[in-house]
């Protein structure tokens, strides 16, 4: 397993829809995943999509630590084409930042429920429900996959700030979102 370097905003990678991932079966496949894992443990980061690591496919990881999923942590997990559903047209305003945009973060709306369908590296079928900031993840991490970044899901430009200039209890919040 290796590091992997992210990509960040300005590069083009960033900023085009991923290609569908034909085999995820492929060794290839599973190698990535798993060097993607590394570098979001590493960074550390909650999630990361291929784009951000110059892979032009549609696939991405993401955890969840107990405290930000009602108790319950989600170990990394992979997604391979997946695709979303919104379950709740209600919007939920929370704090993110990603690992494209070092040091930088803002308020983004984003559905507050969500359904998600993928396929994992065993080819097999991956669907469930997702709410609150399980569902932010995932939101944020599909943009990437579509070539958008949560600045421009951002209605209002006044919420972002350097990270390092927030106070204590919303640096703490952000410091666990980037993804
Ligand atoms: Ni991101």
């Amino acid at each position: 397993m290796s590091l992997l370097k992210i990509a960040r905003m300005g590069q083009p990678v960033l900023r085009r829809p991923a290609r569908e991932v034909a085999d995820p079966t492929a060794p290839e496949v599973a190698e990535l995943a798993a060097d993607m894992i590394e570098t979001m443990l590493d960074a550390p980061g909650t999630g990361l999509a291929a784009p951000q690591v110059y892979a032009d496919l549609r696939m991405l990881v993401y955890r969840l630590s107990p405290e930000r999923n009602a108790g319950e942590g989600l170990a990394p997990r992979v997604l391979v084409n997946p695709q979303l559903t919104v379950l709740d047209e209600s919007l939920e305003e929370g704090i993110e930042g990603c690992l494209s945009i070092p040091e930088l973060v803002g308020l983004v709306p984003r559905y507050r429920r969500v359904g998600f369908r993928a396929q994992g590296l065993d080819g097999r079928p991956i669907e469930g429900e997702a709410a609150g900031f399980h569902a932010r993840v995932l939101q944020h991490e599909m943009d990437h996959l579509d070539g958008i970044l949560y600045l421009d899901r951002m209605p209002d430009l006044s919420s972002l700030a350097f990270l390092s200039e927030l106070g204590r209890p919303s640096r703490e919040e952000a410091e666990r979102e980037e993804a």
